[in-house]
Parts: C-alpha cells; sequence; structure tokens
C-alpha cells in the first residue's frame, strides 16, 4: 500500500504529539508508532518538566546545573535555547489546560531533583507528569493527525539527491510505503537494550538503526545514562523510583541503615545520577543489597501515587519505611545528530527528543531535562517546518543492494545481558572489545535492505546495530566523562571534553 502525504513522524512520545499538535494545524500528519501511545518512556515519565518559573530562579542556573550535570561536553548554545524557550514553552501549555501540581496558594509546587541548585521541576498529578501531558496534547490533538499503532519503520528511502522522501512500514504483515515531504524520528532511545532498565520493554534505538542506515551522522552513543533507583524485586527491575523521592527528602541505605551517599558528594544523595548510580551499582557489586530510606516521609502514599501503586503490585510494604532499588538504563544522550530544529545531516530527515543528539544533555542529563527538550524541540522543529514547509516533487528512489542479515544474532536476552555486562555502568576496553566481535561490523550495519524479514527480526537486528553504534563509541573514548566510566581510563580528560564521536555509514571520526 503507497500513500503520499505532508509529514510522517516516528515514534509516539512526548516530542512526536508536541510536533504533531503544531505541524497538523496546517499539514496532513502521520504518526506511526511500533506500539501504543501509552507504552512509551514519556506516558510512564514519573519525574516532572525542569523549567524556569520561580523569581528565585533564573536561566542562566538552570543552564550552569545542565552543563555541570553533564561535564560540560555540551553544544551550550543549544543548552541555553532549551532552558530559556523551555521555560516559555511549558508556561504556554500551562496556559492551554495542561494540568499541573500547586500549593494550597494556587502557586505551582516545584520540586528538587538530582543536580539543580533551585527547586524547579514542574509535575502533575504527583509522579505522573508524563501521562498528564500525553493525555493534554491528544486532547487538543488538530484533526489533520492520524496514529497507526502497531506499525513497525523500518526502512527509510531517500532520493537521487540525498533528500529524504518516506518510510516503509510493517503492520503485522502488510507492508506500506510512505511517500512525504517531511520524514521526523520521535523514536526515543535505547534503554531497553539493557537487561535492567527503567524504559519501556521495547524501546531498543530503532529510530537511531533506521537513519543511521540511510546515511544520518549519529553522536556520543557511548553516553547512556544510568538512573540510581530502579525498583528491584527478585533481581529484576520493576519500574522506576523518582528521583523527587529523594528530592523530597528520601536517602540511600543499605540493610543496617547506613547512609550510603553520606561524604561521597556535596550533594549527597541528590548529586548529579552518573555519581549516584555509580555508588549503587559498587554496593550492589559487594552483594549488598541498597534500599531508598522513606521512614521520614509523612505523605508519600499522596505526592507519590504511581511509585505507591508500583510498590503496591510488587509486593513492598512501604510501612516498612524502605523501598529496595538498583541502577538501571535510563536515558541514551547521543543519538542522531540534530539541530536545535530538529534538521539531521540527510536533506528533509528531522530528529527530535531522546532519539536525537543535540548536545543538550552532555556526557549526563540533568533530570527533568527531557520531557523539556521534547516539548520545547517538538515545538521548534514545527515551526521550522512550518515557516519553511516546500512540498517534495522527486520521487526519485535511491536503489540499495538486496541482502539478508549478515551475522547471526545474539537472542534479545543474551544481548542484553551482554550490553549489561560490557557496555553497562563501568566498562572497559577488554570487555567492550571482546563483545565486538559478536556485533556487526559497522559495514554489515549500513549495508543491507530487508527483503523478507518479519519486523521481530528487523528489530532484533536494529538492537545490534544499535548496540555496535554504543560499543565501538565507548571504545574510543579513553576517558571517564559523567554517563561513560571506564575501569581503565578513570580519569576526566580535557582533551576529550570537546570532541564528538560521530558515526556516519561505516566511518567514525572524533
Ligand atoms: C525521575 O523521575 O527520577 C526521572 C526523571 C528524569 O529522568 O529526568
Amino acid at each position: 500500500m503507497n500513500l503520499k502525504t505532508d509529514v510522517v513522524i516516528i515514534g509516539g512520545g512526548i516530542a512526536a504529539l508536541q510536533a504533531a499538535r503544531v505541524l497538523g494545524q496546517r499539514f496532513k500528519v502521520h504518526i506511526v508508532t511500533k506500539s501504543e501511545l501509552k507504552n512509551s518512556s514519556s506516558y510512564k515519565a514519573q519525574g516532572g518538566i525542569a523549567a524556569v518559573s520561580s523569581p528565585n530562579d533564573h536561566v542562566d542556573l538552570h543552564v550552569a546545573d545542565s552543563l555541570q550535570a553533564g561535564v560540560h561536553h555540551h553544544h551550550e548554545e543549544n543548552v541555553e535555547t532549551l532552558v530559556k524557550s523551555g521555560a516559555n514553552v511549558i508556561s504556554e501549555l500551562i496556559a492551554g489546560g495542561l494540568p499541573v501540581d500547586r500549593k494550597s496558594n494556587g502557586e505551582i509546587s516545584l520540586g528538587l531533583e538530582g543536580a539543580h541548585s533551585r527547586s524547579r521541576i514542574i509535575h502533575s498529578g504527583g509522579d505522573g507528569t508524563g501521562r498528564a501531558l500525553v493525555e493534554h496534547l491528544l486532547k487538543i490533538m488538530p484533526e489533520n493527525v492520524e496514529i497507526h499503532p502497531h506499525e513497525f519503520a523500518y526502512e527509510l528511502l531517500l532520493n537521487i539527491d540525498g533528500e529524504c522522501i518516506g518510510v516503509r512500514t510493517l503492520h503485522e504483515h502488510t507492508k506500506k510505503t510512505y511517500l512525504a515531504s517531511y520524514i521526523i524520528i520521535a523514536t526515543g532511545g535505547a534503554g531497553a537494550l539493557y537487561s535492567t532498565t527503567s524504559n519501556c520493554s521495547n524501546s531498543f534505538g530503532d529510530g537511531i538503526a533506521l537513519a543511521y542506515r540511510a546515511g544520518a551522522e549519529v553522536a556520543d552513543m557511548e553516553f547512556v545514562q544510568f538512573h540510581p533507583s530502579l525498583l528491584f524485586v527478585n533481581e529484576k527491575a520493576k519500574g522506576l523510583v523518582s528521583e523527587a523521592v529523594r528530592g523530597a527528602g528520601g536517602r540511600f541505605i543499605d540493610e543496617q541503615g547506613n547512609l550510603l551517599m553520606e561524604g561521597v558528594h556535596p550533594l549527597g544523595d541528590l548529586a548529579p545520577r552518573h555519581i549516584t548510580a555509580y555508588e549503587m551499582y559498587k554496593h550492589r557489586k559487594r552483594g549488598k543489597e541498597v534500599y531508598i530510606d522513606i521512614s521520614m516521609m509523612t505523605e508519600f502514599t499522596t505526592k507519590f501515587p504511581t511509585i505507591t501503586q508500583l510498590c503496591v503490585d510488587n509486593n513492598i510494604n512501604l510501612e516498612d519505611g524502605k523501598i529496595p532499588v538498583a541502577p538501571g538504563s535510563h536515558f541514551l544522550m547521543g543519538g542522531i545528530v540534530a539541530d536545535a530544529t530538529g534538521q539531521t545531516t540527510i536533506p528533509r530527515l528531522f530528529a527530535i527528543g531522546e532519539a536525537a543528539c543535540t548536545g543538550v544533555h552532555g556526557a549526563n542529563r540533568l533530570a527533568s531535562n527531557s520531557l523539556l527538550e521534547g516539548i520545547t524541540f517538538g515545538k521548534s522543529m514545527a515551526e521550522f517546518i512550518l515557516t519553511s514547509f516546500s512540498t517534495q516533487t522527486n520521487y526519485h528512489k535511491k536503489n540499495i543492494k538486496d541482502q539478508t542479515i549478515p551475522i547471526k544474532l545474539l537472542t534479545k536476552q543474551e544481548l542484553q545481558l551482554k550490553m549489561m555486562e560490557s557496555a553497562g555502568i563501568v566498562r572497559s576496553h577488554k570487555g567492550l572489545s571482546n563483545f565486538q566481535k559478536q556485533l556487526p561490523t559497522l559495514r554489515q550495519c549500513s549495508k543491507l535492505r530487508f527483503v523478507g524479514e518479519t519486523s521481530e527480526e528487523i528489530e532484533i537486528y536494529f538492537m545490534h546495530i544499535v548496540a555496535s553504534l554504543i560499543v565501538n563509541a565507548a571504545i574510543l573514548r579513553t576517558e571517564s566523562r559523567g554517563a561513560h566510566i571506564r575501569a581503565d581510563y578513570s580519569e576526566t580528560n580535557f582533551l576529550w571534553q570537546d570532541n564528538w564521536i560521530i558515526t556516519q555509514l561505516d566511518t567514525m571520526k572524533v
């Protein structure tokens, strides 16, 4: 089935919906998502939206906190744009009816999270901010926007001039081809490449694999953020215990009640995530359990209804005053190289949200800057397309050779365990390069046109591609910076600060 349209958005999280809301005011927009809108990391997001909204705060402070948390490996201009425009975008959404938590005097309640120098986190429904945002955006979505759930995008189409002209998808066993003037990738991150993750179980970074195979530049893939506090029961992650819990007074403790972040960092339990995650990792490596002490909190269940339910569902008795946690993969700082208007290195192909790498998160994202990124860059990209729209007329496709998947693939579970072990919280050349041998080479990742594969087969191949991008970049960055911690290069090396590892087809450059 072939369909010609204005815009196709791949992915269904906050960035996708925000872009569709704006673009749909003038153009026909198709949202293609491999699952359902409720099955996205955005929808699950507990922590809120970081934005300057109080007279005690200032954009310069929010910028400085973002840079410090990300260890100064940023595109600073984009960080400023994010923080400044973001404050306006969230105000507009609130003025347009987004419900947010307020104090009894009507002022917005502002929470504190890791590495923020001010309380500036806006929440909705306590710890249900992502859900509230998705529901609000859907409520105000223009009619021009059509949503196609359970449709897996597996190949981008380019014309002979190298512009992106469309995407092929699979819905059950039916193939579809969308031809469009603009294609937008908003598929989120790749947390589910790891066996312990806060992400949805299908967050594999498909959009990054799609764009990479089409020839787009991908950068910063070595920077994978691990969140220090995932609810951990019977050696399995069961969801997130938001940093907002520690912002409200919760502390990391061991079985005996000893405080684990005491003396480690001046910000203690609210240190940047790569520091807290590494501490909890070391503690668990020694065979010890980790908990968040909530015994001092009087209104836990009212403040954190989602986490309360998660604990109830997993037979955790909150009366005990502590929640068992462990670190797990949470956010990918790297992705498809894009500017602040979402433009990638392929004309007419855009990337927004976690799938994109605009340099706003550096080596470690500041808490609650991700929903901010989605609503801000989703909007600025859509406005850019609105003002510069030109209809695609050249649909002469560039041909790619047919070939079958070139290597023996690991199973999903094998790959997830290997990622955790070799490309997880702590990496080394030895572990990474041993694992690299089981992954496709960059050349094998890019030269292939699918012929009869199912969406499950392609998805697992995409997992291998994204894993390969992470592992190759992690081998190359011979320093520790933010979320990239190398056992064999434990120092942060100033010479690496402004170096971006960029991969494009089968070449890598720094
Ligand atoms: C959290 O609630 O701890 C996560 C929020 C975020 O990733 O920014």
